[in-house]
């Protein structure tokens, strides 16, 4: 089928909630998708922080294919090896965590909130989470109240009780919020759809846990983007020296298969017991295969430093770029991902872009967000720098 053919086939059938580019893709290899049409394009996009290793990593491919001929699914009724390795592995990373597995990112902040919630109540009655403004943390009823930008509520009011939003940031608009039922603060370490924000305090997080600590709340990171190496850290909060009480990964956790954990400490994550809480695919061993293939290879392939000096150099040319360009306010970021804040829209030059074969997307509508394979080279680093620079001398 062509590219036509396969978005005419489409739209004909899929409920229309997504904004699709015309664009039908049918194979990856590295940093490199092939459309329906067989046409080449840089991946900056990684299907939105997803394929962190490229498309068609070999130490991926083979794990799937090799799980999948031994077993691929037998529900949390039961246990499995790729599953208990990764929740090994996850904790040793993670401060001696419980792991709880889901299959997306809305699903481990919905199992978060919920965390919070049944701490909270077993913890003097508190069920209300103190979450910010722009942030993103999924589209389930739970999330999208956590998630402060009203674009997404509309239609879906009311939302759920006991979400308190305040600015990002904003240390004393946290303490403002504390009341006597505050169980959490849920937060991203640097938000992501909210258009590659960081935090411009540098205490802000430290002071965050502080505040928790002072009155007993939990402190709750959202990496589902920001996680996984994607800052050149394997977490993002080891910027900033903060340890969370509860993370949340997904994404690029199961490089490109469909899996998410939730982190907590163990005296946390105590508070569920059997039955208060669970999904039927979560922890699934094709995907837990992935995600230990995942973890070996960013380690092997030493890919956080890749990740840090590519990441660097990617915002060192967009700066120069930036210097000689009059469209560009702002270019921020940490690692592989980076946003161009631009002074209009942005989405005319992810169009730019993508006629020239570089896939990068707009968010926040004036923030051109790069998100680029951790692995990266420096010459493909050069390819798509040259197209930013044509796109918007264009
Ligand atoms: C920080 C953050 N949290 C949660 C989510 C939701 O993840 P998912 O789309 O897998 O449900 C996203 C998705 O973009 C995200 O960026």
């Amino acid at each position: 089928m062509t590219n036509a053919e396969i978005v005419e086939l489409t739209h004909q059938h899929l409920v229309n909630v997504y904004g699709c580019l015309p664009l039908a893709f049918v194979e990856g290899r590295g940093p490199y998708l092939i459309d329906a049409d067989g046409n080449r394009y840089l991946d900056f996009f990684c299907g939105l922080a997803v394929t962190s290793l490229g498309h068609g990593h070999p130490a991926v491919v083979n794990a799937i294919r090799s799980q999948a001929e031994k077993l691929i699914h037998v529900s949390n009724v039961f246990h499995t090896e790729p599953m208990a390795r990764l929740a090994q592995r996850l904790s040793g990373l993670f401060h001696g965590a419980k792991v709880f597995f889901a299959n997306s990112g809305a699903e481990v902040n919905e199992a978060a909130i919920k965390l919070a919630r049944h701490w909270g109540a077993e913890n003097g009655g508190r069920f209300e989470i103190i979450a910010m403004h722009n942030s993103f943390h999924g589209r389930t009823m739970a999330t999208l109240s956590a998630t402060g930008q009203e674009k997404y509520h509309h239609g879906f009011e009311p939302m759920l009780p006991g979400i308190t939003l305040v600015n990002f940031d904003d240390v004393e608009a946290v303490e403002a919020a504390v009341t006597p039922k505050t169980a959490a603060v849920l937060v991203e370490p640097i938000q992501g759809e909210g258009g590659v924000v960081v935090p411009k305090t540098p205490e802000y997080l430290a002071r965050l846990r502080k505040i928790c600590d002072r009155n007993n709340l939990l402190l709750m990171f959202d990496e589902v983007q920001v996680g996984m190496g994607r800052t050149g850290k394997l977490f993002a909060h080891e910027h900033f020296g903060v340890v969370p009480d509860v993370m949340t990964l997904a994404k690029a956790l199961g490089g490109g298969l469909p899996i998410g954990a939730m982190l907590a400490r163990p005296e946390v994550a105590a508070t569920l017991t059997p039955g208060t809480h669970g999904t039927t695919f979560g922890g699934n061993p094709v995907a837990c295969a992935a995600a230990l293939a995942v973890l070996d290879t960013i380690e092997k392939d030493r890919l956080l430093a890749n990740a840090t000096a590519i990441g660097n150099y990617l915002m060192q040319e967009l700066r120069t770029i930036a210097e000689q360009s009059d469209q560009i306010v702002e270019v921020r970021g940490r690692g592989m991902i980076i946003g161009v804040v631009m002074k209009g829209e942005a989405r005319p030059i992810v169009d730019a872009c993508l006629k020239q074969r570089l896939i990068l997307n707009a968010t926040a509508g004036n923030v051109l967000r790069l998100l680029p394979p951790l692995n990266l080279t420096l010459e493909q680093a050069q390819e798509g720098i040259t197209i930013i620079r044509r796109a918007l001398s264009d």
